[in-house]
């Protein structure tokens, strides 16, 4: 008996990686699963991977960044296990490049199958789950990338979005019991390698076993998640970690209003010693010394 029996989920980009490890784990819960990913070689085997255990699934290939394929992949799980009650958006790509560099269609295609897709599959199976009248659970995928990662600037801002919109889906979602979280994973996996740093090279990784961001998920799904919305997990490896909210913080207030000899007069010594630590890893503020053009060659 599995804390997930009877319910019927989509898991995008499954094919491969964390999406795999996600579906592996959802039908050993007790799911039936749609196995999706635009590459319908790598869905079918993990589709048999399930049978082989006694799970239920099945494949399919539709794109996450079209409506025609978000519609079909949702109705999809209608047609295998008559509802929908999880919405797994995972699916993604990266097209790493600095942004001097970067060219409009390596920024839409980031943009396309990460928000849009997260937008559209989100919205087919909420409309899904609202008609059923059952409530439900929608599950995105951000990344530790949205804190600000060299070379990704289409991958960070494709993740921030996803963050934002899954504070504001878990409060427009809650009056038809459908809750909203994302999963900031972690696992070894074909994107895992590409990534090169600001030193050009790249820097292998312990391996970490993708199936480790499952059973956290699988809680989430479950019916004693229920009290969960609109937060984003760290997860995978050894940890949960729960997110910090987005909220200001230091704040100076000016009655009237300010003016720029008062901005003066007030922020850097304010500010100047409070301003944050950038990025995913961290380090001391950076900039206190000012950031200043190239020396003339
Ligand atoms: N690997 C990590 O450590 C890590 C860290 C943070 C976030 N993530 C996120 O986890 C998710 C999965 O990443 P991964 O590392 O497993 O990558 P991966 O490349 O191994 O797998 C991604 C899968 O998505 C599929 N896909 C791509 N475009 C699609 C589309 N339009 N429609 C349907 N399927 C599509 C691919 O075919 C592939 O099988 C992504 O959203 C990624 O941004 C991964």
């Amino acid at each position: 008996m599995g804390v997930l029996d009877g319910k019927a989920a989509v898991v995008t980009g499954a094919g491969r990686g964390i999406g795999r490890g996600h579906a592996l784990q959802l039908a050993k819960a007790g799911a039936g699963v749609v196995v999706n990913d635009i590459d319908a070689d790598e869905a079918a085997r993990v589709v048999e991977e399930i049978e082989a255990f006694g799970g239920s699934a099945v494949a399919n290939s539709d794109s996450v960044g079209e409506k025609v394929g978000a519609d079909a992949i949702v109705a999809a799980c209608a047609q295998a296990f008559g509802k929908i009650d999880i919405m797994l958006a995972n699916a993604g790509i990266v097209r790493d490049r600095t942004f001097l560099k970067m060219t409009e269609e390596e920024f839409d295609l980031v943009m396309s199958v990460h928000v849009k897709g997260t937008f559209l599959c989100h919205q087919a199976a909420a409309l899904a789950m609202k008609e059923q009248g059952t409530g439900g659970v929608l599950l995105a995928t951000v990344s530790a990338a949205h804190f600000g990662n060299f070379g990704q600037v289409n991958y960070a801002g494709a993740k921030g979005a996803i963050a934002s919109m899954t504070y504001t889906l878990a409060m427009e979602l809650a009056r038809y019991g459908i809750r909203v979280n994302a999963i900031s994973p972690t696992g070894t996996t074909r994107m895992s390698d590409t990534y090169v740093g600001p030193d050009g090279k790249k820097h292998p990784m312990p391996y970490i076993d993708p199936e480790l961001n499952g059973p956290v998920l699988v809680y989430l799904c479950s019916d004693e998640g229920n009290y969960v919305s609109g937060q984003v997990f760290g997860t995978g490896g050894e940890r949960i970690s729960l997110l910090n909210q987005p909220s200001y913080g230091h704040t100076l207030i000016m009655p009237g209003g300010w003016t720029i000899e008062a901005v003066q007069q007030h922020f850097k010594q304010n500010f100047g010693n409070r301003l944050q630590p950038i990025g995913i890893t961290k380090p001391p503020y950076p900039f206190s010394d000012g950031i200043h053009p190239p020396e003339p060659q």
